[in-house]
């Protein structure tokens, strides 16, 4: 029995793909194909795969009913987590997606789900990334105001989704997390942040995040040990559509 982890497969069986990194990055040729392999090699019918976000480029459940029907068919059980492309999850009707695909996939927010003794806790997060204004010695003199203070209220949304799974899963006698985040747990400049704080403050083994592509952005945040919480950035691309092995 084993836990893998995964993000930002972007989907688009159903849809129209308007990324044009995407049509035209050779990481991204053929990626379904390559990952159903690398997951029939490894992921066997009693383990988990947690998708952590940007499944589908489909505006809706209509658009997005291919590339469901698609990971469904994946093996193990799979769990996905809200990303900021996700257009087809509506915040506030987790619980309908949960009923609606009850069987075939599970969605994880405001809930928890268990990994033997450990409960699964995740949302999709958030990080403001500029933009910056840079001064003439090209250093950051500064930034748009205005977008931060509507990151700020995002950021406090998305915590109190954390918290709410984190709660649920105490409330249910867990005592060891794990925690998927979509976007990465810092914005680019920050060594900490509400959400690396409430990893420690619950004693959360990992932080999981995806949503970093390119390789000038894979290492846009926190990686490795800190404050005995490790971090781990998996998105598909970084991984070269390997699935992550999280724990066994
Ligand atoms: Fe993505
Ligand atoms: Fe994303």
């Amino acid at each position: 029995m084993s836990l893998y982890a995964i993000g930002d497969l972007h989907l688009h069986f159903g849809s129209e793909l308007k990324a044009a990194g995407q049509r035209n990055g050779r990481i991204w040729r053929d990626h379904e194909a390559r990952f159903r392999e690398n997951c029939a090699g490894r992921i066997r019918a009693e383990d988990t795969l947690v998708l952590v976000g940007d499944h589908s480029w489909g505006h809706n459940l209509g658009e997005c009913a291919p590339d469901f029907d698609w990971i469904a068919a994946l093996p193990g059980e799979k769990i996905l987590v809200r990303g900021n492309h996700d257009m087809f999850w509506d915040a506030k009707k987790t619980e309908a997606l949960n009923t609606r695909f009850s069987g075939r996939m599970k969605f994880l927010q405001n809930n928890y789900y268990a990994y033997r003794d450990y409960a699964l806790v995740g949302t999709k997060g958030f990080t403001f990334e500029g933009p910056f204004r840079i001064d003439r010695r090209g250093r950051i003199a500064g930034w748009d105001e205005e977008a931060e203070e509507h990151a700020r209220k995002i950021v406090e949304r998305e915590l109190e989704r954390l918290r709410i799974s984190f709660e649920a899963a105490r409330s249910a006698g867990y005592r060891k997390y794990l925690v998927f985040l979509h976007y990465p747990p810092t914005s680019i400049l920050e060594h900490d942040s509400g959400f690396t704080r409430m990893a420690e403050e619950y004693g959360a083994s990992q932080v999981i995040y995806a949503h970093s592509h390119g390789e000038s952005r894979f290492h846009d945040s926190v990686e490795g040990m800190k404050n005995g919480v490790f971090y781990r950035l998996v998105s598909g691309d970084f991984l070269r559509w390997v699935p992550e092995k999280i724990m066994d």
